[in-house]
This record gives structure tokens, C-alpha cells and sequence, in this order.
């Protein structure tokens, strides 16, 4: 705890409290109100039946609903009701559609609201830092401004059926490696136009109920403990009314969070922290003023959801699941993105089709962990295309690989090119099986399966017409990438990926998709990649803003397939520009044509180049994009606005967004690297920004670190002694500390259902859980059974015991 309670406001002046809500705390006593402001059990905040109040349902996740109405948990491990899948978020952001975001999220808040959920968890919108992220499937894209556009409309479109949305998880949280306490170490300005700017977006132009806060710490402090970001910067800042919840097991001081403006901790602790609350009220050290806030907004919540239950009707379950698969395969093919192609796609349907892959009967859809859904239907390639080519051709089927392991044998291999001879084209599907991808755990490399490489190299080199599909979350290495005839990825397409890829293929529907994040060659060439989950307890954001197509393009280093890229079946031509407007306030109208013979729809992107900044910027940034469909020979205007931030900097010696006065040149690209047009304006600004000195490559040395953070690099907080966000797996490192990790982990090991066939990145995920969860965990898990004070007598013991060995060893 570090601010005076003197600091705090009373419920009824608070943003996001009702009048009602504020009444309603003020007749509670102090105990109801600590219960309230924690959740009920896994999902389900607490009831105040007295006064009119019940408990509602917070569940997973971003791509679709999440429900289980058995046990609980948040690694994927028990079932859930069936639910559209629909593409993850890496393909949604692909699809740059804000309006049939808006669809999609209008969809998933139906089945939300069928189901009786308050609160659906998502979406997320972290910045894929790094390719090898393990959630990045669950994120929109690179680009801040891409991801809070993106965001929004899933928000808008989520609470246009009643049920609230949450944005997560703030901030700073983008890797997976060491999740429930490493501290992420970054600059201010780095922080605010990097990984704030897509939260802020979201917050100003979708008004979310509720936003999820981060496990890791951000430059020293947990995110939920952090009133910079909860209260002076969510709140304070962007106008954020609605509640900030925990991430699940994140609380590491729930006094220290109510102040900081954390309103609910999930799931319940079963009453853990109660004590510690009293005491911090009792001392002084937390205000009651701050616990009414908190319990102010958990009740307007539940008065919220209340409310908009009441005035809707449910839906029918049946047409809704129909229209929502139909959707999912529409959402699908619109984020299927063409990275080549030397006219071999779209494909006639008709003849003799290879098709090679076990993803071909076995879709990879979806990636692992707490975003699992358990899909109504899941349509295939296989059965899709036969249907499709019906007695007009023939599909010859192989496997290739095993679709749960990636591996193949030399049957299998051998099988796959004896389906290509005499085939008139083959169709390989190869790319990420489950386990590679998941939350809990990033990936170690970017390489696609040995096999799915070998199968690519084969096919190539036997037949002259050959497409490769991918199925993956994040990108891969592909040094193959100039062997195939066109190249494909669906992302991860849901449960009608298999449909929407086959859509494609045949041309019956066009690839919607633009590449949401930068395919780098190899991933040593990215800055992010040298303070990437490599240390415990610490990762350090040295590439400062240099992450994706600002990376690339400021250093000139050539993406393999570039962020905004994405070829189409038609072609287009690109008119004079007009800008209009005066000072930051401009409106670019971009005339478009569709000069080809099919409908189809491009992406117009507007990206800002400042020619003479003061401080060191990105060569350019998104500042707006607008995505047209068109018929054929018709024209269309792409009309994007640019504001103030489209040429502000964050000064950071003055904690303000900045435009300077100058000259900055309007880029309209079809990609950040195809640029097609051109236009120059000046700025007036009284704006004066202090001068930062530029770091000599992208990744700052010590001493430039410790600049851009105007302080010296902190060392990573050492594994021991232990303390509360000590992991099972530090305990290790000590005698005792190893028992009882071995103890403990005996007992978790127990509770975990002992299937058999518990899929690879399920048992992943579960155990990546298990050896990094932090003690505190054990007290909020135990059911009452391990206290706070018998947690910090333990640890006192386990740190004696092993201080006192370790002298002993000395002497
Ligand atoms: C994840 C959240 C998720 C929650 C509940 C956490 O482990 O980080 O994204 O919403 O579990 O399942």
C-alpha cells in the first residue's frame, strides 16, 4: 500500500457508481462489503438478495462462449456448453472489418445472453510483441491502432445484446513465459503509444463494461495494483466508467488493488484476503471511501445486467447456432488471407484434386487454454470440397501427417505424393498442430512441423501446381515460401474453417484477409526477439516502439510477407488522393476501382510519416484504414479521419501527447510496404516537445535503456528469498522448498482428471499452470483451509531452513 487513504472519493462522486448503487452501499455494513467486492465461486459474483441484488456469470472468452456448468476452470481442462467457435482474434483482426466485427460480436453477445452470461471475457487486445507469444492467436494484431478499432466493434457489438464486455488484459502483458508475476520493463512513451493506445481506443469509442487487469507486474508494480493505470489513466484519463476485475488468481494484495481502483477480485478466494482488508481499514492504510467505490461499481454491475435481462426476449437456440455457424464461416473466409499466388487460385472445380493433410479432416481451428470452445458443428475440408466438386471431379484424399503430433512417417509422405501423380492440382494443408500453440506456455521457434516442411518440399519438387494452406495462430518461418504456386492461411477459422478455406479455393468467395501482424524471415531478425521470455522474473522492452512494421520499416529490414499484406482475386486501382481539412483535423478521401471481373474488396491504409520530428519516430504509423468492397468496374470512396493523435508523439518530460509543427507526408498503402499514393501537409503547433537522444540500433544498450526509462535498468527481482510471487517451481532451488513443491504438486496432480486422452496442449497448458503459480495462489485456492498468516509462516520456514543450509554448506 502506498497512498494515504485521504486520497479517496466517496461512492457517489465516483465514475462508473450509480445513485442507486451508491445507496445501496451506504446501508451495507462493512463485512457485506468486502464480501461483495469478490466473486462467488470460479464464474459467478455474490448475491445481496436483501437489497435486490443477484450474482451473474463472467465467462470466457474471445471467440466464443465459454460456459461450464460443471467444474470450473481456466486452463480448457472440463466441458462447456456448445457454442460457436468463431475465428480467434489473430484472424478476426485479419479481416479489418469493423462493421462485421460488429456482427461478430453482436453474435457472440446472443449466445451470451441465451446462456444467462453478465459478462463475456473478451476481447483481448495485447500487442502481439513478439511472433512466438503464446496467446497471439487470442490478439488482434501488432498496431495499436488496428487492435483498439478492432476491439471496439467486438465490444459494440458484444453489448448491443445486453451483456457486457471485457477488455484484457491491461497491460503490458505479452508473453506467456514466467505470466502470474513477471515484470515487464518499459519506457513511458513506449507504454503509452505502444501498449496502452489500443486499450485507450477501445475504452473512447466502445465504452466497455469492464476491463480485465494484467497478471504481470509493469515496471515494478502488479497491473491490478497500479492506480497510474486503473484510476489516473483508465478512468481519469480516458472516461472509462465500468469495473476492472482481476485476471484470474491475479490479486497479490487486495487492499493494495481496491485502492488502485481494482473493483472485483475472480474468482472468489473463498474469503482469504478478508482479514488483510479489515486490517488495512482498521490501520488507516486503505480508506473505506475506496472499498464503497469498488462495491459501488460491482452493484451498478449487477443492477446493469439485471436490468438488461429483463427487457430482453432469448433467443432461439436453433436458428441462432444456424445463423452463427453461417456467419463464422463468412468471418472466416473474410480473414483468409492470400500471401501468393501466380494465378493458380482461385481453382475451377472440377477434376482431379490432391488433397494432402491431416488438417484437411481434422481442422486446426482453435488455439488452447481458457479461450477453448467447445464448438456446435465443426465443418471440414474434406467432406466440403467433394460436396463442392459433387460429380464434376475428383478429390484424392492423404493425410500426410498425424494431425495431433505433426509427425509423419514415410508411408505417409509416400501416400501424399502418389495422390499428387496425376493430379491436376494439389491442395497441401499443413501448419500449427494444437499443442504448439496455447496459453500458459510461447513457443520456442516459429518452424512449422518437420514433416509439414518435408511434405511442402516433396510436393514442389513432383508436381507443378501445388497451393499450400496454413492453419496456424501467429506467424511461421517459411523458407519454402517461393515453392508452392500460392500460399494461403486461414489463421485459425473456427468451426467453419474448413468450409471458408474450401470457399476460397474454389473463388466462392474471395480472400478477404490482410495480414493484421509482420511475417519476419527469421525471428533472431526481430528486436523483441533478444528480451523475449529468456530471464525470469523480468523481460525488458528494449526495442522501445520498434515492434512489428515499425521495426521493419524504420530499420530496413524486409519483412517476408509485410504487416497489410493480403493479394485478392480482383484487381484494383487507386486514385488521386484529396485531403481536406485544417490542422491535425483532416479528412483523406481515397478513390477506389474494382478493374477486375469479380467482386471484391481491398484495404486502404493511411499511414503517417513526420519528416522532421524532434524525437526518433517509426518511419510510419497506421493512423487510419477503411476496408471496400466493390463489384466489378465500380468505383468507391476509402474516406478515413485523422485527428490530433494521428501526428502526436507521447512527451513523456511532460506527460502529454504532442503534435509539432512541421511537415509530415500522408502515405496510402495497400500494405506498409506497397505505397501507393502520396500527400504532404504542414502543421502549425505551438507543441514543444524536449529532445530524446535516438538509441543507435533497435535494441538499446544499458545505457540507452536506462534513458528511455530516465532511471538504471532494475535488476530481475531474485528468485530467493521466496515471497509470494515465488513459484511452485522456484521452491525447487532449496531441500525443503522441494519437498513440499513435490507435495504440493502430488496433490494438484490428483485433481487433475487423469483422462487419458487429455489432449497434448490441454496437459500443457494444465501443467504450465501448475509450476507457475505463485504462493498467494495456494492461500486464494485453498478454500480457507491455508491462510494468509500460516502462508507467511511457511514461507519464513522454508526461507530459514534454507538460509541456514546454505550457511552451513558455507563454512
Ligand atoms: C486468463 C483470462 C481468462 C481467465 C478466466 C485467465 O487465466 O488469462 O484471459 O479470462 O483465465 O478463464
Amino acid at each position: 500500500m502506498n497512498a494515504p487513504a485521504a486520497s479517496a472519493v466517496s461512492p457517489a462522486q465516483a465514475p462508473g457508481v450509480t445513485v442507486q448503487a451508491a445507496g445501496i452501499v451506504a446501508a451495507l455494513p462493512r463485512s457485506e462489503k468486502i464480501r461483495l467486492v469478490s466473486g462467488a465461486d470460479f464464474w459467478n459474483t455474490e448475491a445481496a438478495e436483501a437489497h435486490g441484488l443477484s450474482a451473474f456469470m463472467l465467462t470466457d472468452g474471445p471467440h466464443g462462449l465459454r460456459k461450464q456448468n460443471g467444474t470450473g476452470d481456466h486452463a480448457g481442462l472440463h466441458d462447456s456448453v456448445p457454442a460457436t467457435c468463431f475465428p480467434t482474434a489473430s484472424a478476426l483482426g485479419s479481416t479489418w472489418d469493423v462493421p462485421l466485427l460488429e456482427e461478430v460480436g453482436a453474435a457472440l453477445g446472443r449466445e451470451s445472453r441465451y446462456e444467462e452470461v453478465g459478462v463475456l471475457l473478451g476481447p483481448g487486445l495485447n500487442i502481439k510483441r513478439h511472433p512466438a507469444g503464446g496467446r497471439n492467436f487470442e490478439y488482434l494484431s501488432e498496431d495499436p491502432l488496428l487492435s483498439g478499432r478492432m476491439a471496439a466493434a467486438l465490444v459494440r457489438g458484444i453489448q448491443s445484446e445486453g451483456v457486457g464486455a471485457c477488455l484484457k488484459h491491461y497491460a503490458a502483458n505479452n508473453q506467456e513465459s514466467d505470466r502470474m508475476r513477471v515484470d515487464t520493463i518499459v519506457d513511458e512513451r513506449t507504454l503509452r503509444e505502444i501498449y496502452l493506445t489500443g486499450f485507450e481506443i477501445a475504452v473512447r469509442e466502445s465504452q466497455p463494461w469492464t476491463v480485465m487487469c494484467a497478471y504481470n507486474l509493469i515496471n515494478g508494480e502488479h497491473a491490478g495494483e497500479s492506480r497510474m493505470l486503473l484510476t489516473d489513466v483508465l478512468r481519469d484519463e480516458w472516461g472509462f466508467d465500468g469495473l476492472v476485475m482481476t485476471d484470474w488468481i491475479a490479486t497479490h494484495d487486495r487492499a493494495a488493488g481496491i485502492h488502485a481502483g481494482l473493483d472485483l477480485e475472480m474468482p472468489s478466494s473463498s474469503g482469504a484476503w478478508d482479514a488483510r482488508i479489515e486490517a488495512a481499514l482498521e490501520s488507516g492504510e486503505l480508506a473505506e471511501a475506496d472499498l464503497d467505490v469498488a462495491c459501488g461499481r460491482v452493484i451498478t454491475l449487477a443492477l446493469k445486467v439485471a436490468a438488461e435481462r429483463a427487457s430482453r426476449l432469448p433467443a432461439d437456440p436453433v436458428t441462432m447456432h444456424d445463423d452463427h455457424h453461417a456467419l463464422a464461416r463468412r468471418v472466416a473466409a473474410a480473414a483468409t488471407t492470400l500471401l501468393t499466388n501466380d494465378g493458380t487460385l482461385p481453382l475451377a472445380p472440377r477434376g482431379r484434386i490432391a488433397l494432402v493433410g491431416a488438417f484437411a479432416e481434422t481442422p486446426r481451428h482453435q488455439g488452447g487454454g481458457s479461450s477453448l470452445v467447445n464448438s456446435t458443428r465443426m465443418d471440414t475440408a474434406l467432406a466440403t470440397m467433394r460436396a463442392r466438386l459433387g460429380g464434376a471431379g475428383e478429390v484424392v484424399y492423404a493425410p500426410g501427417y498425424d494431425a495431433a503430433t505433426g509427425d509423419a512417417t514415410d508411408a505417409q509422405i509416400a501416400h501424399a505424393l502418389a495422390a499428387a501423380d496425376g493430379a491436376d492440382v494439389v491442395v497441401l494443408m499443413v501448419g500449427l498442430p494444437t499443442s504448439f500453440e496455447s496459453e500458459g506456455y510461447d513457443r520456442s521457434h516459429l518452424d512449422l512441423p518437420a514433416s509439414h516442411e518435408r511434405l511442402i518440399q516433396a510436393l514442389t519438387a513432383r508436381h507443378d501446381r501445388v497451393v499450400v494452406t496454413l492453419s496456424h495462430g501467429a506467424p511461421v518461418h517459411m523458407p519454402w515460401a517461393d515453392a508452392p504456386q500460392a500460399i494461403v492461411t486461414g489463421h485459425l477459422g473456427g468451426q467453419a474453417a474448413g468450409s471458408a478455406i474450401v470457399d476460397v479455393l474454389f473463388g466462392d468467395a474471395e480472400p478477404g484477409g490482410r495480414l493484421a501482424e509482420s511475417y519476419p524471415v527469421h525471428v533472431r531478425e526481430i528486436p523483441s526477439d533478444h528480451h523475449f521470455a529468456n530471464a525470469p522474473t523480468q523481460v525488458q522492452y528494449r526495442e522501445g516502439l520498434y515492434v512489428g512494421y515499425r521495426f521493419h520499416d524504420t530499420f530496413g529490414v524486409p519483412a517476408r510477407f509485410p504487416f497489410g499484406h493480403g493479394l485478392s482475386y480482383t484487381s484494383f486501382e487507386i486514385g488521386e488522393p484529396k485531403v481536406t481539412g485544417r490542422g491535425t483535423s483532416r479528412t483523406v478521401t481515397v478513390p477506389v476501382t474494382n478493374t477486375g471481373d469479380r467482386a471484391g474488396s481491398t484495404v486502404v491504409q493511411v499511414y503517417v510519416h513526420d519528416r522532421e520530428s524532434t524525437l526518433h519516430r517509426p518511419a510510419q504509423e497506421l493512423k487510419g484504414f477503411v476496408k471496400v468492397h466493390l463489384e466489378p468496374g465500380a468505383t468507391g470512396d476509402a474516406v478515413v479521419r485523422l485527428d490530433e493523435r494521428s501526428f502526436a508523439v507521447y512527451d513523456a518530460a511532460s506527460a502529454a501527447w504532442k503534435a509539432e509543427a512541421g511537415e509530415y507526408e500522408l502515405r496510402i498503402g495497400l500494405s506498409s510496404t506497397r505505397i501507393v499514393a502520396t500527400k504532404s501537409l504542414r502543421l502549425t503547433s505551438d507543441d514543444v516537445i524536449a529532445p530524446a537522444p535516438a538509441t543507435a540500433s533497435a535494441i538499446a544498450t544499458d545505457k540507452e535503456f536506462a534513458a528511455m526509462l530516465g532511471r538504471l535498468v532494475p535488476e530481475p527481482r531474485p528468485l530467493f528469498p521466496f515471497h509470494y510471487d515465488s513459484t511452485i517451481d522456484d521452491l525447487k532451488t532449496t531441500w525443503l522448498g522441494r519437498r513440499f513443491a513435490g507435495a504440493l504438486s502430488g496433490i494438484m496432480a490428483k485433481a487433475m482428471p487423469t483422462d487419458a486422452d487429455m489432449p497434448d496442449e490441454v496437459r500443457a497448458t494444465m501443467t504450465s499452470f501448475l509450476v507457475n503459480m505463485p504462493l498467494r495462489a495456494l492461500a486464494m485456492m485453498s478454500e480457507g483451509r491455508l491462510s494468509f498468516a500460516s502462508l507467511d509462516r511457511l514461507i519464513r520456514v522454508l526461507n530459514a531452513t534454507a538460509l541456514s543450509s546454505r550457511r552451513a554448506s558455507r563454512r
